[in-house]
């Protein structure tokens, strides 16, 4: 910042002794987008060494100067610009050039170098809000064309927010993870088109599985409209760059997958995101359309939910076109157990009776003989035959058992 500062100082003032009229000229003054924050004191750039150039460097020098060439600027003034010049590719603006041939002056000389020079530069280098690129859209607040009830004004910018992080007290996005929080002015970039949305299914463990504690395990997640493989650098370059997509228009990035300890399956606590037992960035890409990370040496007894984290390359979530769409992530929930079972594997069969509301007590009558050593055959027998009758009906319904009670009979709790 200082250095840039001083920079920008050294060229005014040089620009100042080169100017054979140097009485700043208001058109050449431009207001800059130098730096995204503080310093608008340096944000001002007077082209005043342009006194022979009036119209076309209004559009012109500031990108240059702005990359910080203003070095070779410093070679000062007339003829001896020229060479210095050459380093001035960030001019992306200058479009208007200096084409007033009257101004003959040894400075006017220097200053169209200076301008010729610059024209080399592109728009990635600038830092000038280019003017084809001004999002008109983000000028109105939403409320004018009918609102829903506690719609709220959105906030509106004439400049895409370019400066937008000034009017926080944040830190800015600089790649690192700010655990603080920070304020990012990187645009979010190419949106996915609705056919091209993201979305993945969790194959294993899968939903409701129950797996074996402390054993290692893969996780296998199957994912739609992500070109994966695609990750940065997480400590350098969190959120440091627009999404963006292939040729084909998708998103060009990875997923993750995080696993939450729960009290239950039917919890309904709120999760704390700060907590979890395992996260794990899929950074390769994808295999026959599946992804898979290794869980070495497994998770404690316990429940668990496991969700995605479909992401651009710089790890932001992924963004696409519409807000109505579904869900471009997955969630499921699975049990662990020391032996791998689900704890009442046995009664699994109890499931099959859900429905029959009339032979609840039957079937715990049957449980109960079963378990003071009655016959099997003898139970399902009995049982049977009254049931048939009494449902008046051949289908699969008749029987209160289904497929579980033999195995309610076999294996008394
Ligand atoms: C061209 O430069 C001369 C000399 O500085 C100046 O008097 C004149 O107004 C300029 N013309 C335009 C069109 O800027
Ligand atoms: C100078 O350049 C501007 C912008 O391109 C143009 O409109 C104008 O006609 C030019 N004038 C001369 C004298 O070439
Ligand atoms: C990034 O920003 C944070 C917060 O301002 C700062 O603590 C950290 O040193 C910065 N890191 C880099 C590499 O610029
Ligand atoms: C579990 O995974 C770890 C890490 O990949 C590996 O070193 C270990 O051999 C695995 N254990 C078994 C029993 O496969």
């Amino acid at each position: 910042m200082f250095t840039k500062k001083a920079l920008i100082l050294a060229f005014l003032s040089l620009s100042l002794s080169a100017s054979a009229a140097p009485a700043a000229d208001a058109d050449c003054t431009l207001t800059q987008t130098v730096t995204a924050r503080s310093s608008a004191t340096s944000a001002v750039f007077a082209n005043t060494g342009n006194g022979k150039n009036k119209g076309g460097n209004a559009g012109g020098n500031a990108g240059a100067n702005a990359a910080g060439k203003a070095g070779a600027n410093a070679g000062g003034k007339g003829a001896a610009n020229a060479g210095g010049n050459a380093g001035n590719t960030g001019n992306a603006g200058n479009t208007g050039n200096n084409n007033n041939s009257t101004g003959a002056a040894a400075a006017a000389s220097g200053n169209n170098n200076n301008n010729n020079g610059g024209n080399s530069g592109d728009l990635q280098s600038s830092l000038t809000l280019d003017s084809s690129l001004i999002q008109t859209g983000f000028q109105q607040d939403g409320q004018a064309a009918g609102s829903d009830a506690g719609q709220v004004a959105s906030v509106t910018s004439d400049n895409n927010f370019i400066n937008y992080c000034a009017t926080t007290n944040l830190p800015l996005t600089n790649g690192t993870q700010i655990k603080t929080g920070s304020c990012n002015a990187a645009p979010m970039g190419m949106i996915a088109a609705t056919t091209a949305m993201p979305s993945s299914k969790f194959v294993s463990p899968k939903n409701l599985d129950t797996i074996q504690a402390n054993t290692n395990f893969t996780v296998q997640m199957a994912i739609n409209n992500l070109n994966t493989g695609f990750f940065v650098n997480p400590n350098t370059n969190y959120f440091a760059a627009p999404q963006f997509t292939d040729s084909s228009g998708l998103v060009q990035g990875h997923s993750h997958v995080v696993i939450e300890a729960i009290d239950s399956l039917q919890s309904t606590s709120v999760t704390d995101p700060t907590k979890f037992n395992f996260f794990k960035g899929f950074n390769a890409a994808a295999q026959n359309g599946v992804l898979s990370a290794a869980v070495a040496g497994g998770l404690p007894a316990g429940v668990y939910k496991m969700s995605s984290i479909n992401s651009a390359a710089n790890h932001q979530p992924v963004l696409v076109a519409v807000a109505q769409h579904g869900s471009l992530d997955d969630a499921v929930y699975f049990t662990v157990t020391d032996n791998g079972q689900a704890a009442n594997n046995g009664n699994a069969g109890n499931n099959g009776n859900a429905g029959n509301n009339g032979n609840v007590l039957l079937l715990a009558r049957v449980q109960l003989q079963a378990q003071v050593g009655l016959r099997v055959r003898q139970l399902q027998a009995q049982a049977r035959a009254p049931r048939r009758a009494s449902v008046g009906s051949g289908s699969e319904r008749a029987s209160p058992c289904h497929d579980g009670c033999p195995l309610l009979l076999t294996r008394p709790a």
